[in-house]
């Protein structure tokens, strides 16, 4: 695991908070951007089905709106204020949405699913998350958490100081133990998206079929979950 300047959690709300407004520009507002999205969509819809669902870390909406477009009842929560508010004008829907600390999870034996995308790797205390995620869900219920990787590419990126966030980078066998540890049965782990997300953002649009086909061979994930079940 790699621990790259760890912000505290207050921190992190307000680093949130002040960028809720140009949040969807910089992620996916090329269309290397919207590749990702895309991707990401697709791959959170094979596995999430209607039903009651948690989102840990709304960002802007963009699972509330797709999630309840396909007939989940929605529940998200956000550290950040600005990010709410904005989910919830994204949304046509009716979603329930709390400010809240994904570590301090505050509910018992209600969801089919829980969602935490691209959140897990800023969260300070991973395991007390996960052991909230697992009372959240029914029994039976699936957690499926998605998080930047720790591997030799990552290492050399970093010490370039290229995508450098301020966040822990994980081996997928560490979220794995963390995974056991909460009381979960590993459903599967795997790639998300393998080529890093940096690239895609930067890349011209004449290019972008290079990166589309590297994803398919390129050897280290840099984007992995793991999906638990109660
Ligand atoms: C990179 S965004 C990802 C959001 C969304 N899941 C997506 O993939 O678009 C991370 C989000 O998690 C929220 N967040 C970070 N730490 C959190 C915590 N401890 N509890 C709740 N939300 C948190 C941030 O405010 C931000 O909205």
């Amino acid at each position: 695991m790699i621990a790259k300047k760890i912000r505290a959690t207050a921190i992190v709300k307000s680093d949130y908070d002040r960028n809720a407004t140009n949040y969807d520009k910089v992620r996916f507002g090329t269309l290397g951007g919207q590749y990702v999205n895309k991707r990401e969509q697709e791959f959170v819809a094979s596995i999430i089905k209607g039903s009651r669902v948690l989102e840990l870390g709304t960002a802007t909406g963009r699972f509330a709106t797709s999630l309840t477009q396909r007939g989940a009842k929605y529940t998200g929560i956000d550290l950040s204020q600005n990010m709410l508010r904005t989910t919830s004008e994204h949304t046509n829907h009716s979603i329930s949405l709390v400010q809240m600390d994904a570590s301090h999870l505050g509910f018992r034996n209600y969801f089919d699913h829980v969602l935490c995308i691209r959140t897990f790797h800023f969260l300070q205390k991973p395991t007390e998350a996960l052991q909230g995620m697992f009372g959240s869900l029914k029994p039976g219920g699936e957690c499926l958490v998605t998080f930047e990787t720790d591997n030799p590419l990552r290492r050399l990126l970093l010490f370039f100081g290229i995508g450098a966030s301020e966040q822990y980078y994980y081996r997928t066998s560490e979220v794995e133990e963390l995974f056991v540890k909460a009381g979960f049965r590993i459903v599967r782990r795997g790639p998300v998206m393998r080529v890093p997300v940096t690239f895609y953002r930067r890349c011209p649009s004449s290019l972008l079929w290079i990166l589309r086909r590297l994803e398919k061979i390129w050897p280290w994930p840099m984007h992995d979950y793991v999906l638990g079940e109660k």
